[in-house]
């Protein structure tokens, strides 16, 4: 061992000891002929001192610049009176230096080496192994380690067994993209990365392993956002003969265990149930953030009648009416108004209507000439609206109305309640279950019914009947089919308004699974074709079984409180899903794509060295 001890661990109880210590230079300091550097490790700094005597150890420590690695041999000593430091944890000691070895020397860092920096996340990423030795990513990775450590433990003393599976795979349907590789033994043909361990945590089941877990790699070929990264860590885990509440019960236990054990927080269980309708009718979202308390209501009814033919057209097409409202909202600028309309049609709303109350009582909006006075009554009633408020209104289809509200929303808080300055997750934690989802959503984009969580998600077994009943060839495309009505018995974890996990049980009858895979577009061929394997597998006997998977990455970003899970991974990809430190994507040596049975795509562009950095959350879907 080229050290006795770790910089940060020398404390007064080593006075007069000789320690033996390696790391990189933090700073130097030249006090009329000491030289005082701090010299750092992981676990923090610690002061040496150089004399001017002996002049030749001196002129050496003289040399040393910004991050040269170094080992040093000295005593331990109590710092005189007037320069103890209580800022740091060996504030009150130094080590009087007496040898010193030159490990390697360093280019100058592009960034200081400090828990704040002003450098910018591309050249952070760019030069990553500079920006791991900061205090905030050593502390971030510090924890995700123990984070770590504390699942398996857990999981392990519940009786789970960690089994890895295939990275090399088929398609797992998530949602997203697949990452392809191509075969060199079967030319034309294609890996998938998976996009999760889905597929394959059943088939174990099927064999019989009862409880499974693995802190597993996905990959997802899909557009970044904050809280999204093209490859990811779920904590994965499936068991047998269990219903919802086995796997919500033992998941609580679990996220207690490392809440407690991280950050030393307790959390109350149970944790609180909201069915989906609920938290989309009143928050916007499956995902609700409950630290923020205003709710969305449903004004529709006291439209009715209304002789407004905007609002009257599209109660008559099937929409709603909902708004929002915000206090002390009535002070917004026009230029704020307007700049509120425009987030709310850039998620998808046509408009905006508001309504501010001043403190008079007064009433101004652009929308009170087209009200009889009933409606402006009732309106104020619904909201409650006092001196000094805001409302928003959305007249639209009911999911559109939703999806803009719930935005605006969060918008509103962040904006002007805590002013991009969220609480910390000690001071405000709502973390609850999202019960009751439905079984299919309409995708606008692929123009047909898709499953909400994945297609092996079990649905309602009273919904089982009917479900066979439907023509799946007619149905799968038809905006208008009952499809949408269906439940699952899927459940998400939330947390402060991001979705840390999702899971459900499963179906484990071939015969439901088949049915399932119909109605969004699988016949027997594709869905043999694409998930033949599980279909036999659930045909050799399978269990009743049930899961979830947390995404590990989002969670430590919430115990750390970090914005962004590009802080809690080592070595995250950019927007454009590149690595800044090792340059990938890249492009392949012609051999190797002859190998493949490839032919040479030519790059449209070349892939940019300086690539934006996704920075806000996308608008909902
Ligand atoms: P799901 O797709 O909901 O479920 O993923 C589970 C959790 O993984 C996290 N997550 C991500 N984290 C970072 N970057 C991403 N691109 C990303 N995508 C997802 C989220 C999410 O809640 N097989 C099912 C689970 C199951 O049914 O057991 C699945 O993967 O926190």
């Amino acid at each position: 061992m080229m050290r006795t001890s770790y910089c940060g661990h020398i404390d007064k109880n080593r006075v007069g000891q000789q320690v033996t210590l390696a790391g990189w230079v933090h700073a130097r300091r030249d006090h009329g002929g000491v030289l005082f550097i701090d010299l750092r490790d992981r676990t923090g700094l610690v002061q040496l001192v150089f004399n001017p005597e002996p002049a030749d150890l001196f002129k050496r420590a003289e040399q040393l610049r910004s991050e040269f690695v170094i080992h040093v041999s000295g005593t331990v000593r109590l710092r005189p009176e007037g320069t103890q430091n209580a800022h740091l944890s060996t504030g009150l000691i130094e080590v009087v230096a007496e040898t010193l070895v030159l490990l390697n020397e360093a280019k100058t860092p592009p960034f200081e080496i400090s828990e704040y920096t002003q450098a910018s996340e591309e050249v952070r990423l760019r030069y990553r192994y500079f920006d791991l030795r900061r205090p905030q990513l050593q502390r971030n990775m510090r924890l995700r380690h123990d984070v770590s450590q504390a699942v398996r433990q857990t999981l392990s003393d519940e009786g789970f067994l960690e089994i890895e599976t295939p990275m090399l795979t088929k398609s797992t349907p998530e949602g997203a993209r697949d990452f392809l590789v191509p075969s060199r033994l079967s030319p034309g043909h294609f890996y998938a990365l998976p996009q999760s361990p889905q597929l394959f945590k059943q088939v174990l089941m099927v064999g019989g392993f009862d409880r499974y877990f693995q802190i597993a790699r996905c990959f997802r070929d899909e557009d970044l956002r904050a809280d999204r990264q093209p490859e990811f860590t779920q904590i994965d885990l499936e068991m047998s003969f269990v219903e919802e509440a086995d796997v919500m019960a033992l998941i609580e236990k679990l996220v207690a265990h490392v809440f407690k054990k991280a950050i030393g927080m307790d959390i109350k269980l149970p944790l609180p149930r909201l069915s989906y309708n609920e938290a989309r009718t009143k928050y916007g979202s499956d995902k609700p953030d409950l630290r923020i308390k205003t709710e969305i209501q449903d004004v529709s009814a006291i439209f009715a009648n209304t002789r407004f033919e905007r609002i009257k057209k599209n109660l008559s097409d099937g929409g709603v009416v909902k708004g929002l409202l915000h206090k002390g909202g009535a002070s917004f600028s026009r230029k704020e108004v307007d700049d509120l309309t425009k987030f709310a049609q850039s998620v998808g709303a046509q408009g905006l209507a508001w309504l501010k109350m001043d403190p008079k009582g007064q009433v101004e909006s652009p929308i009170a000439k087209f009200l009889s006075p009933e409606e402006m009554d009732q309106l104020k009633a619904a909201f409650k609206v006092e001196p000094g408020d805001i409302i928003f209104i959305v007249a639209d289809k009911k999911i559109l109305a939703e999806n803009v509200l719930g935005a605006l929303r969060l918008h509103l808080w962040n904006t002007f309640v805590v002013k991009n300055n969220p609480p910390a997750l000690k001071d405000e934690a709502h973390m609850l279950w999202i019960t009751d989802f439905p079984l299919f959503e309409w995708s606008d984009e692929e123009k047909k019914w898709v499953s909400v969580h994945h297609p092996f998600t079990s649905p309602h077994p009273d919904d089982l009947s009917t479900l066979k009943t439907l023509n799946a060839k007619t149905e799968v495309t038809n905006p208008a089919s009952p499809l949408g009505q269906f439940r699952a018995r899927a459940y998400d974890l939330v947390l402060n308004g991001t979705e840390l996990g999702g899971g459900s049980v499963r179906i484990h009858q071939a015969d439901v699974q088949r049915t399932i895979l119909e109605l969004i577009g699988h016949d027997k061929t594709s869905a043999d074709e694409k998930f033949g394997f599980l279909m036999e597998a659930l045909e050799a006997g399978a269990p009743p079984h049930a899961g979830i998977a947390l995404g590990l990455d989002r969670l430590i970003a919430l115990l750390v409180g970090e914005p962004s899970i590009r802080d809690v991974i080592a070595f995250p990809k950019t927007a454009k899903g590149t690595c800044l430190v090792s340059g990938a994507p890249g492009l392949a040596e012609q051999k190797q794509l002859r190998e493949l049975g490839i032919a040479q795509p030519r790059p449209t562009a070349p892939v940019p060295k300086n690539v934006p950095l996704p920075t806000k959350e996308s608008p909902p879907q």
